[in-house]
């Protein structure tokens, strides 16, 4: 292996007015990860940088940071992989969470976040008998079965677009939680969980960029988890929602008509708020501009709407 420049984030809060990138070369061994690159730094270069790891194993989940712009366990990304055409590899802490000092960062909101959404059993029935536990069967468990697996090294959190536009959002990590809760037979507490779900900062503000599910390192995918939350909601008919109404609201409109009037959406799913349509007219006015909603133009159907009926009707009759 060749050269390496290593580019790492730098910050002592204590010393700098700002963060820095202190730069690092030397040549890693055959297949070493990024963790031991930083360990080769720290035990031959430069004992001050500091980073959070334990068990080098992609167990744990403290070596998230981000290389290269994206999120990943370090101890289980190999360095040649992530080596750039001009020999550098970029490191930084994970995002969306404050940096305590180089690579650390300040986990105290994503733990916030996830016990807001109660992870752990709330069942509503007695144990079979007294000091048993409450035992399941394999095929209720492979319901979140994948959901299981998060180890909650904030990657995924890291990487949300849209806590990065909105730092109330649950975020993704904690909504899979959710959702691996909710689905779980022995809880009692689906529909509550849900009810609280549905509030702003909850399950219909993922805006489904796929981010979390491409960084997530291990098979946890939230934002599936998020949309297995919604379909849940709308199953249990809590529709009260700006997303919930967006949804059947769109799905209604090309269901009757074989095509989306942009026009009806907004205002059916906004629940007739006049506040809230004010809100909308910038979009509104930009989209007549653009010819992508036509005013004067009467509602229509698209020829061989039967067709679309259908396959809508047989998709209700599926739900
Ligand atoms: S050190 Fe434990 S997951 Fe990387």
């Amino acid at each position: 292996m060749a050269d390496i420049r290593f580019q790492v984030h730098r910050f002592n809060p204590e010393t700098d007015e700002k963060p820095y990138y202190q730069e690092y070369q030397f040549t890693p061994l055959e297949g070493s990860t990024v963790l031991d690159c930083l360990n080769y730094i720290k035990w031959h270069l430069d004992d001050t940088l500091a980073y959070r790891m334990s068990c080098r194993s992609a167990i744990c989940g403290s070596c998230a940071m981000r290389v290269n712009g994206h999120a990943k366990l370090v101890c289980q990304t190999q360095v040649k992989n992530v080596v750039r055409p001009d020999g550098t590899v970029r490191i930084d802490p994970v995002g969306n969470m404050p940096v305590l000092k180089d690579l650390i960062a300040d986990m105290h909101g994503f733990w916030t976040k996830m016990q807001a959404v109660k992870p752990y059993l709330m069942p509503t029935q007695p144990p079979p008998s007294a000091n048993q536990e409450y035992l399941q069967l394999p095929e209720a468990f492979r319901l979140f079965e994948e959901e299981a697996t998060c180890i909650m090294c904030g990657a995924c959190v890291s990487d949300c677009t849209s806590l990065e536009s909105d730092k109330q959002f649950l975020g993704p990590a904690a909504l899979a939680k959710a959702y691996r809760f909710s689905a779980d037979t022995r809880d009692g507490r689906r529909h509550e969980r849900l009810e609280e779900l549905i509030e702003r900062g909850g399950m219909w503000d993922c805006v489904r960029c796929n981010e979390c599910v491409q960084t997530c390192p291990k098979t946890v995918a939230p934002m599936e988890a998020i949309l297995k939350l919604r379909q849940m909601a709308l199953k249990e008919r809590l529709t009260d929602s700006i997303g919930a109404r967006h949804v059947t609201v769109f799905t209604d409109i090309v269901g009757r008509r074989g095509i989306l009037d942009e026009r009806e959406l907004p205002v059916r799913s906004l629940g007739f708020n006049p506040v809230k349509l004010l809100g909308m007219a910038p979009v509104a006015l930009q989209s007549v501009l653009k010819g992508k909603i036509r005013p004067l133009e009467p509602p229509h159907k698209v020829k061989g709407v039967e067709d679309v009926q259908r396959i809508h009707r047989e998709m209700e009759d599926g739900s």
